[in-house]
């Protein structure tokens, strides 16, 4: 990927779970961590779609920050910041709705989700579907082409976002002139999912989740609270189903997980030992982070002034494809 631009943004949706520093952000870092140029943003405005606690988005948006950068995300390697910072994305999506035809957005899968839950329950389709919703993937593209990305890092749900910021800088480039460099998704292979207390995917819409950054005694209490089957201590048990043990191979050190590996499938160990053993082995594994998390949180002011940093750096890229953009259609340029 030398050479290339990095893209990716994550939803300001507040603290992220075990699954999430699991399946999408340890895998993000490391991959930051061999890149050339990268951007990493909080898509805060298109949090606003949902939110209606102003509150809660802004405690959201700190607290996202705050988790990637204590979880060691570099932002002297990537430019983070917040996508409300860079107004230059917001005329960009002007500009590009100009050539993006309505038909489009009516394919998009999620207006599609929204109108067809709403059928399902008997409301009107487009009832609670407003048109930041509606026009979700323009603004996504114009995240995406503002910053010239060739690479963009998303999960599976995400590809079809990716395919019509491709085609929306196609129908801008050939209206005009090719000015917008098309990007291509980089579709992460879909990670082992982490269960849940209850044993299904662990996700906030499903209350089962495990926050990253809470008090060590709240999430050791959760921990706990992982549903198990009735298996007495001595009975063998399957590692391979057991939440416990498959949280326990994702932060303990491989040493550790052979034994439990072991210890489960010959009996021996109690669900409420592992899960003690599993309690330690996240407590070691977010003490420093965690320590790092709280630094940021109260200091509010140092995580501002490394997102406008950020800012900087990425408006300067910004400013110079809008000015591209308004001299390709006709507009003053900018420079
Ligand atoms: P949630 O289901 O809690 O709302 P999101 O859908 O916002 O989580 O997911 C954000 C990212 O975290 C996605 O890349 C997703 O694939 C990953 N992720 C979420 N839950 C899990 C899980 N249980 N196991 C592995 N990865 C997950
Ligand atoms: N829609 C993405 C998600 O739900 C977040 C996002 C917004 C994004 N803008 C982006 C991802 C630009 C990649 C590039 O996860």
């Amino acid at each position: 990927m030398a050479g290339k631009t990095v893209l990716t943004g994550v939803q300001a949706t507040g603290m992220p779970h075990l699954g999430n520093y699991i399946g999408a952000i340890r895998p993000a870092l490391q991959k930051a961590a061999h890149e050339g140029k990268s951007f990493l943003f909080i898509a805060d405005y298109h949090a606003l779609n949902s939110v209606r606690d102003a509150a809660a988005l802004t405690r959201d948006t700190y607290e996202v920050a705050a988790c990637w950068l204590a979880l060691g995300l570099d932002p002297a390697q990537t430019v983070f910041y917040r996508q409300s910072d860079i107004p230059e994305i917001f005329e960009l999506t002007v500009a590009l709705m100009a050539v993006t035809p309505k038909g489009l957005m009516d394919r998009s899968h999620a207006y599609k989700a929204a109108k067809d839950k709403n059928e399902a329950e008997g409301r009107d389709v487009d009832a609670n579907v407003n048109m930041g919703l509606y026009t979700y993937p323009i603004l996504m593209a114009a995240d995406i082409l503002a910053m010239r990305a060739h690479i963009v890092p998303v999960g599976h749900d995400q590809t079809q976002h990716i395919e019509f910021a491709r085609d929306i800088a196609g129908y801008l480039n050939n209206t005009f002139k090719p000015v917008l460099v098309q990007p291509e998704g980089l579709i992460q292979p879909q990670s082992a999912t982490v269960q849940g207390l209850d044993g299904r995917k662990m996700s906030k819409s499903y209350g089962n989740h495990i926050p990253l950054f809470i008090d060590a005694k709240a999430r050791q209490k959760l921990i706990m609270k992982i549903v198990t089957d009735s298996k007495l201590p001595a009975d063998p048990k399957d590692p391979d189903t057991s939440t416990i043990f498959q949280l326990y191979s994702y932060f303990a050190p491989d040493a550790d997980v052979a034994l439990m590996r072991e210890a489960f499938l010959k009996g021996g160990m109690g669900y409420g030992d592992a899960k003690k053993l599993l309690a330690a082995a996240v407590e070691e594994a977010l003490a420093e982070p965690s320590h790092l998390y709280n630094e940021y949180m109260s200091d509010l002011p140092k995580l501002d002034a490394i997102l406008a940093e950020g800012a900087e750096k990425a408006r300067a890229v910004a400013r110079a494809t809008l000015s591209d953009v308004r001299q390709a259609v006709g507009l003053k340029p900018l420079k």
